[in-house]
């Protein structure tokens, strides 16, 4: 039968990586106490990272953080200085969030080198377990900027970019509690990367339906981040006649439902206004001006596009009919990203060698993963959890499944120890 939730701190591999979560979810590695949110450059972040790099030294690391403030456990190989298997995921988190999503696959990378430390077993490459920063994009606009870091594809203008109170990234930065070296230095030769492993919990339903604690995944979808402003006319409540109001208010609610229609009319594909403010923000005043964000996804860029171009063009019809202003701001684009082919047969036989039936299955969550690809062949792992919620405080996962996931790393670990070379490099 199975138990959700766990509040042990000892326990195997997988055990101890839920536990761990279960202790990164209250301050000081949150920066609320009525809930968890760790942002990106947080005095919570900071702390989570001093929690990490305990853990990372006592399984044998050596611990770095580098120039995008990405916490970074080296393991090494037969030969110092071999290139390494990254093992990876995110320590920041959506505001009130989980305790799984992200943390989980940093600690079970963690878990995993300390069974290879413990086993005093040296491998063809070294392994390296990586703590990204940024994935959710929950202080600045875009997200992944700890990943686009380490892969050599983050855009210098992101530093001018501002969290909600005004402050750009180079001076979150700057009052960052470790010193951090130039961003760009983050950036990882190519041959330097063997691949790149993420283990995840799942956020979906799939795994539980099919009773199965882990899945591989074979792709993630398209992503799009855009910013929406329609301008009106601001003015007073009591006096302004309904007819003579050129209020955005309304226009910003007839396209919410537009994204839910057109998004609704495709199994493949989600549209969400995840955040909407009407400014300047009083009872008594109606609103010069609206912004919202829309994320839409769907498995590939094409049909992700193209539901897009409709939404905009029925905005931008709706805005016209009312006489208002509107601006479109596309703050950012993620195409689909497949999982590599040999790493992902590899990580079913590992699956498979645990007693468990290799399911594969795609991704509508985006993660780092799908930006390490850029740099190095990807691969990810899934894991159950209940009801498939996430991005929500009850987020749960059976330390039992994080078990299988821990013996199936290690498994494909092994696997790629095997492999002539120690490298699939990139399929082909
Ligand atoms: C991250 O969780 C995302 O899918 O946006
Ligand atoms: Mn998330
Ligand atoms: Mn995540």
């Amino acid at each position: 039968m199975t138990s959700w939730g766990c509040t042990s701190v000892e326990g195997g591999l997988g055990e101890r990586a839920v536990a761990r979560c279960d202790q990164l979810g209250v301050p000081p590695f949150s920066e609320r106490a009525d809930q968890l949110t760790r942002r990106y450059l947080t005095p919570a972040h900071a702390a989570s990272l001093e929690a990490l790099r305990r853990w990372m030294r006592e399984a044998g690391m050596s611990v770095r953080c580098d120039g995008a403030a990405n916490l970074v456990g080296r393991y090494e190989g037969l030969a110092a200085g071999a290139p390494a298997l990254l093992i990876g995921s995110h320590i920041d988190t959506v505001r009130a969030a989980g305790r799984y999503d992200g943390a989980l696959g940093v600690l079970l990378g963690i878990d995993c080198v300390d069974a290879l430390s413990r086993a005093r077993r040296r491998l063809p490459f070294a392994v390296e377990v990586i703590a990204f920063g940024d994935e959710e994009g929950s202080r600045f606009p875009t997200s992944m900027t700890c990943s686009r870091a380490v892969a050599g594809t983050v855009d210098p203008g992101l530093l001018a970019m501002r969290d909600a109170d005004g402050l750009n990234l180079d001076e979150a930065r700057a009052a960052f509690a470790e010193p951090l070296g130039p961003i760009a230095a983050a950036a990882r030769a190519p041959g330097d990367v063997l691949a790149y492993l993420e283990a995840h919990i799942e956020q979906g339903p799939v795994l539980e339906a099919r009773g199965l604690p882990v899945g591989v995944v074979t792709a993630i979808a398209a992503q799009k981040r855009l910013r929406l402003t329609i301008t009106g006319v601001a003015g007073h409540a009591g006096t302004t006649p309904m007819s003579l109001r050129r209020d955005p208010g309304p226009a910003a609610a007839e396209a919410i439902l537009l994204i839910e229609r057109i998004c609704g009319g495709s199994e493949d594909l989600v549209g969400t206004v995840g955040r909407i403010e009407a400014r300047p923000g009083a009872y008594n005043v109606i609103p010069g001006s609206v912004e919202f964000t829309i994320d839409i996804r769907a498995p590939i860029s094409s049909a992700r596009d193209v539901a897009l171009e409709s939404i905009l063009a029925g905005v931008e019809a709706i805005v016209a009919r009312r006489g208002l202003g509107l601006s479109i701001e596309l703050v950012q684009d993620l195409p689909e990203s497949p999982s590599d082919p040999a790493l992902t047969a590899m990580l079913e036989a590992a699956v498979r060698s645990t007693g468990v039936a290799p399911l594969r299955l795609a991704s509508g969550a985006a993660h780092d993963a799908m930006v390490m690809a850029a740099l190095c062949p990807t691969a990810m792992l899934f894991i159950r959890c209940k009801a498939g919620v996430s991005h929500n405080p009850a987020e749960s996962v059976d330390p039992a499944d994080a078990a299988v996931a821990a013996r199936a790393m290690l498994a494909f670990i092994d696997a790629l120890a095997d492999t002539p070379a120690g490298a699939p490099r990139r399929s082909a």
